[in-house]
């Protein structure tokens, strides 16, 4: 099959290559991939930026969520049968979705939403996933709360609003002008333009904020949530409490503890509460959103679409950090 591999940390551009057909396992699924989508942890991934929380064998086929259609069943699995068409999020050391089969644990994937292509599909599980379990599972959202998204027009933005709104939030987020109206049609009642206002002077008394961004951003977040309130990030600092969690060794406790005790103090400060958030797959909670889906009271935002042969432009495009939405990169 074609499959897109990196050889080292560091290479940036994977290379399409053949190579031989996943083998299944008794317990895995065979999906053949019609679509897959790019997510910044690829470009993270491949740079070796993750190394301290994921590390991988090399080659490795890179890419981290898809949509497809079963082709084959392992003997011990019940709960799918070939020719199902499915999504999902395969996790970490499984990972490699820009390619033309990926055999899968049947535990990390669920029926795809019948009212969407598997080009709209595979927008969804990595972002959907991560909103999902910000909003939902960490932060318990409650109709009526504020909350801060940043980012909201990116491929998180753009599920996170929906879904905010869709557990009775009031939402604001942060973009440019170009993405306004998208914003507003997905629901964000207060869209801060990140180049004119700062959000921090503008925003106070939020009970959560959703950081995509990490950094000031992140810092600059606990003056906009009141005290008891919450602060989930993604791409800020994983601190010590997350470390141990996740079940990460003593001495790399100690490293991220050091690294974030700017935000500890500030939480001390200001009452707050900071999590770190490293997404896990859920073929249960995909479920949950193909319901949502289904529904109507979610839907993927595409940016582009590449075909795999031009997935070094796609990444190129997502290196530039202005997506509306996701992109996507066709395979079947
Ligand atoms: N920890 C986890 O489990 C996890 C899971 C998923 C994602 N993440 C991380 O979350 C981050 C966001 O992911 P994503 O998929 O949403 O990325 P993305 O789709 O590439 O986000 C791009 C968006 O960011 C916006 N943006 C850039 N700078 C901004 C700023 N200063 N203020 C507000 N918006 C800004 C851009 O909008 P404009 O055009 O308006 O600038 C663009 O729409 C990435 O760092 C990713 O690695 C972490």
């Amino acid at each position: 099959m074609q499959a897109a591999v990196i050889h080292r940390y560091g290479q940036t551009s994977p290379v399409l290559e053949t190579v031989p057909r996943p083998a299944l396992r008794p317990t895995d699924v065979l999906v053949k991939i019609k679509a897959a989508s790019i997510n910044p942890v690829d470009l993270k991934i491949m740079a070796g930026e993750l190394k301290l929380l994921l590390s991988y064998r090399m080659p490795l086929i890179v890419g981290s969520d898809f949509a497809g259609e079963i082709v084959a069943v392992g003997a011990q699995v019940t709960q799918f049968q070939v020719g199902d068409a499915v999504y999902g999020r395969p996790r970490k050391n499984r990972i490699g979705t820009f390619a033309e089969y990926i055999a899968i644990d049947p535990d990390d994937i669920a029926l795809k939403p019948q009212n969407l292509t598997f080009a709209e599909a595979a927008a969804i599980p990595l972002v959907g996933l991560t909103s999902y379990q910000a909003l939902h599972d960490l932060l318990n959202v409650q109709p009526g709360q504020r909350i801060l998204i940043q980012a909201g027009a990116g491929g998180i933005g753009t599920i996170a609003i929906q879904l905010a709104k869709h557990l009775g939030a009031q939402v604001a987020t942060t973009t440019i002008p170009r993405n306004f109206e998208l914003v507003r049609a997905l629901g964000a009642d207060r869209i801060i333009d990140y180049h004119q206002e700062d959000f921090a002077a503008v925003l106070t008394d939020y009970d959560a904020v959703f950081d995509t961004l990490g950094g000031q951003s992140l810092e600059s977040a606990f003056s906009v949530v009141k005290p008891g309130g919450q602060i989930i990030s993604i791409s800020g600092r994983p601190n010590a409490r997350f470390a141990k969690a996740y079940g990460l060794p003593r001495w790399k406790q100690v490293l991220f503890h050091l690294a974030t005790h700017r935000l500890s103090r500030l939480e001390k400060q200001r009452g707050v509460h900071y999590q770190f958030l490293f997404m896990s797959p859920s073929g249960q909670e995909l479920a949950q959103l193909t319901r949502l889906i289904e529904a109507g009271q979610l839907h993927p935002v595409l940016d582009r679409t590449f075909p795999l042969q031009e997935l070094d432009q796609a990444l190129t495009y997502s290196r530039n950090g202005h997506a509306q939405g996701k992109i996507i990169i066709q395979i079947a």
